[in-house]
């Protein structure tokens, strides 16, 4: 679908942080867990980049490298000031990693955040972006980043 693809001049946009605890309001439960940036991660991001839903490869402590989808979302709690970075790596990790370093490439973008009327919607929604995304990066010019010395490196990457 050309149609909905929207170019940012930011992209390839390469963040690494530590992984800090969420708002405990249940990914996990609906079996699609996150990873959530710090605050001075999320910071840096580009106006550019809005709240929705992106796509891109994520690993953790400099391991292997995976497909992630990530909802930039306004946080509540910051009277819808303060954006969040939630990564879903997709990749059935078994433990948590709260404390590691996550990295991550963002290299495209799939929706806009909305509203839903109920989980099971959202979980729709979720499983559809996870498939979008899966394709996506089977796509030369993105596949390629899953090979950058960005996250196999222990030198800061700041932008
Ligand atoms: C790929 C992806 C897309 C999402 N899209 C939406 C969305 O469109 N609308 C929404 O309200 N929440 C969406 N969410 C859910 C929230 O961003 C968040 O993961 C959820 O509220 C649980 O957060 P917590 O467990 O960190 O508290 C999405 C999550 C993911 C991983």
């Amino acid at each position: 679908m050309g149609s909905r693809i929207k170019m940012f001049s930011c992209f390839p946009y390469f963040s690494e942080g530590v992984v800090v605890k969420g708002f405990g309001r249940g990914s996990k439960e609906l079996g699609i867990p996150t990873a959530n940036y710090p605050e001075n991660v999320v910071e840096h991001l580009p106006k550019e980049v809005e709240g929705g839903v992106y796509f891109g490869w994520a690993n953790v402590d400099n391991g292997p490298v995976h497909k992630m989808v990530m909802s930039i979302g306004y946080n509540p709690y910051y009277h819808n000031k303060m954006k969040t970075m939630e990564t879903h790596i997709m990749h059935d990790f078994k433990k948590d990693f709260y404390g590691s370093m996550l990295k991550t490439v963002m290299l495209g973008y799939v929706r806009p955040m909305l509203d839903f009327k109920s989980l099971d919607e959202l979980i729709e929604a979720i499983q559809s972006d996870i498939k979008e995304a899966d394709k996506q990066l089977e796509k030369p010019e993105f596949k390629q980043y899953q090979n950058d010395s960005f996250f196999f490196s222990n030198e800061q990457r700041s932008r």
